[in-house]
């Protein structure tokens, strides 16, 4: 009927006579964060949107630190760098895998160090559980003590073992539908549904303490190993979801790694090669929705329009306002005050004759009386000289760390808004806030709380933009029946 030529003039009027439609010819994306979850949304958003696009969209990314990485980050004791916040990756963490390919970033092995990793299981009083740890640099060494302490784990816990890894192999095999192809997985609109896809959701619906018990893990299975681990992954009790549960029990498994110099780099290379616009600095303190198009203000003063936002950060203690209000389950977040100590361990604390006696890594049971959770050797640089990391839920006071440190040279501590207060049954707020293109990609992490799995969520937000905002369904409303995003053409169907 029409030829292309006047197809495409007709478009040409349309788009100067309606603002609307001109506004989506070259959109502007805007993300709130440059933590894992902000920085692979921006990747995705490009990848999904092949280089033949006629209008790529503007993509902005507002970060209220002078640095990104968000819970990515690291700490420098005496010139030495270390792991402050998230710090180790599962061997099936297949987006951050790639993302340090892409980025040729060096993949490290935690336990590749010169460290012998001895662990402990301290209740206040005593090691209730400890392994063998032997000095010596000899390979052949090593492998006979870690043979003897998986036989000593062995004893000590007995079958359970099998039951627990069966567990979490169980939950980490739904989860890797995630990386099937995107035919064969749906766009999801809701967290819910997306854990219903993959057979994760009844694992929110009860705790870990309920979900270990159906399993058959013995009781000092559950209120030692399964807690300390607990407590070191997320500074919680048993009484997480089954879900978190099992993700943390993932990240105490082999083959765990991180990138050479700092996870923060795979948020700051994908920024890097994402085309962003990086605000730096720039905390947005009101997103308010005008109609067709969100309008951010930032500390700074200035204003920004967006047709498209996504808040890729943890709402739950930002004064970010709304306008309108936008409504989400209460959640609180657990905080983690991880403090980084230069000195040398008081064996006195702990009831021993020598620093050497106690282990690389102590762990804590549930206890409310204890003061720490965990406290881990990160590099041994004298026979009387480490540097340590201790997680705790309260701030650890001066005097304190004086009873527990016989010598302290450097002490820095960070307090984490570290990831949500896990409860069974979770409620999830929703990945659409407002039924328009106003998007929240943390939503995901009251599943659970990794870089992985905010990749993961920042990928299915990405592909919900793309459908929504420039799919067929977005101008289905105008003359235009179909506008493909990833089309080399225009398909226009007047
Ligand atoms: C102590 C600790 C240990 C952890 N260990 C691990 C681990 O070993 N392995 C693992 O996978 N995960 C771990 N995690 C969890 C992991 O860090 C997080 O799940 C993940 O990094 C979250 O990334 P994100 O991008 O979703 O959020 P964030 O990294 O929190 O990024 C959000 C960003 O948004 C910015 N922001 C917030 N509000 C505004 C605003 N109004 N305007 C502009 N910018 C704003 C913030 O400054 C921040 O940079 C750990 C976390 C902590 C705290
Ligand atoms: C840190 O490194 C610098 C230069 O490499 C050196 O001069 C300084 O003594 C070091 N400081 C410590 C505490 O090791
Ligand atoms: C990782 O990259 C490879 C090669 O580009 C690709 O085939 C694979 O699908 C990617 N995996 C994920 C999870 O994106
Ligand atoms: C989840 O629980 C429901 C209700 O108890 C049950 O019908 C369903 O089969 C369970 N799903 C999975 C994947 O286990
Ligand atoms: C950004 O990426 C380019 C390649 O696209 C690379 O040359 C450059 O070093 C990167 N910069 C940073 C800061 O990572
Ligand atoms: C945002 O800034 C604009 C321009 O300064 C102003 O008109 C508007 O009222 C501000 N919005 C909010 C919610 O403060």
């Amino acid at each position: 009927m029409f030829s292309k030529t006047k197809i495409l003039s007709l478009l040409t009027l349309l788009l100067l006579f309606s603002p609307q439609l001109s506004l989506q010819t070259q959109p502007t994306i805007c993300i709130i964060g440059a933590g894992m979850a902000g920085s692979s949304l921006a990747h995705f958003l490009r990848r999904y949107s092949p280089p033949t696009t006629p209008h790529p969209p503007h993509i902005h990314i507002f970060e209220r630190n002078g640095v990104v990485g968000g819970r990515m980050g690291t700490v420098t004791i005496s010139n030495h760098t270390f792991e402050a916040g998230a710090s180790i990756l599962h061997p099936k963490n297949y987006h951050a895998v790639n993302f340090t390919k892409l980025l040729n970033l060096k993949i490290k092995q935690p336990s590749s160090s010169d460290e012998s990793d001895s662990f402990g299981i301290w209740d206040g009083e005593q090691f209730v559980f400890k392994t063998l740890s032997v000095d010596s640099k000899v390979p052949f060494v090593q492998k006979i003590v870690s043979f003897a302490n998986s036989v000593y784990i062995f004893m000590r816990y007995g079958w359970s073992l099998l039951k627990m890894q069966s567990f979490v192999d169980s939950a980490v095999g739904r989860f890797l539908k995630y990386y099937e192809s995107l035919e064969r997985r749906p766009v999801f609109e809701s967290v819910d549904e997306m854990l219903k896809w993959a057979g994760l959701y009844n694992l929110t619906t009860r705790s870990l303490r309920e979900e270990v018990a159906d399993v058959g893990l013995t009781r000092l299975l559950t209120q030692e190993l399964v807690t300390v681990i607990t407590r070191i992954n997320y500074g919680q009790s048993i009484d997480i979801s089954g879900l978190a549960g099992a993700v943390s029990l993932a990240g105490s498994g082999g083959g765990l790694w991180a990138v050479e110099g700092g996870n923060w780099q795979m948020a700051a290379g994908l920024i890097n090669r994402s085309d962003v616009a990086l605000h730096l600095h720039e905390e947005i303190e009101s997103i308010s929705y005008l109609g067709g198009y969100y309008e951010l203000n930032s500390t700074k003063g200035n204003s920004y329009t967006c047709e498209v936002t996504a808040v890729a950060t943890p709402l739950d203690e930002l004064n970010l306002l709304f306008s309108p209000p936008i409504l989400i389950p209460e959640r609180k977040l657990q905080h983690t005050h991880a403090t980084f100590v230069r000195g040398v361990l008081n064996p006195v604390y702990f009831g021993l004759d020598d620093v050497s006696k106690i282990p690389d890594l102590v762990g804590t049971i549930e206890d409310p009386d204890l003061p720490f959770t965990s406290i881990s050797v990160l590099k041994r640089h004298g026979e009387k000289d480490f540097s340590y990391k201790i997680f705790s839920r309260k701030p650890m006071a001066d005097l304190l760390l004086d009873d527990i440190f016989s010598a302290r040279r450097e002490t820095i501590r960070i307090d984490w808004g570290a990831y949500p207060h896990y409860t069974a049954p979770e409620a999830f707020a929703p990945f659409i806030l407002d039924g328009q293109h106003l998007y929240y990609v943390n939503a995901f992490e009251n599943a659970a709380s990794t870089m992985e799995t905010s990749a993961v969520a920042a990928e299915n937000i990405a592909r919900l933009i793309v459908s929504r905002f420039f799919g067929s369904e977005s101008l289905s409303s105008s003359n235009l029946k179909s506008f493909s995003f990833d089309g080399e053409e225009l398909h226009v169907d007047l």
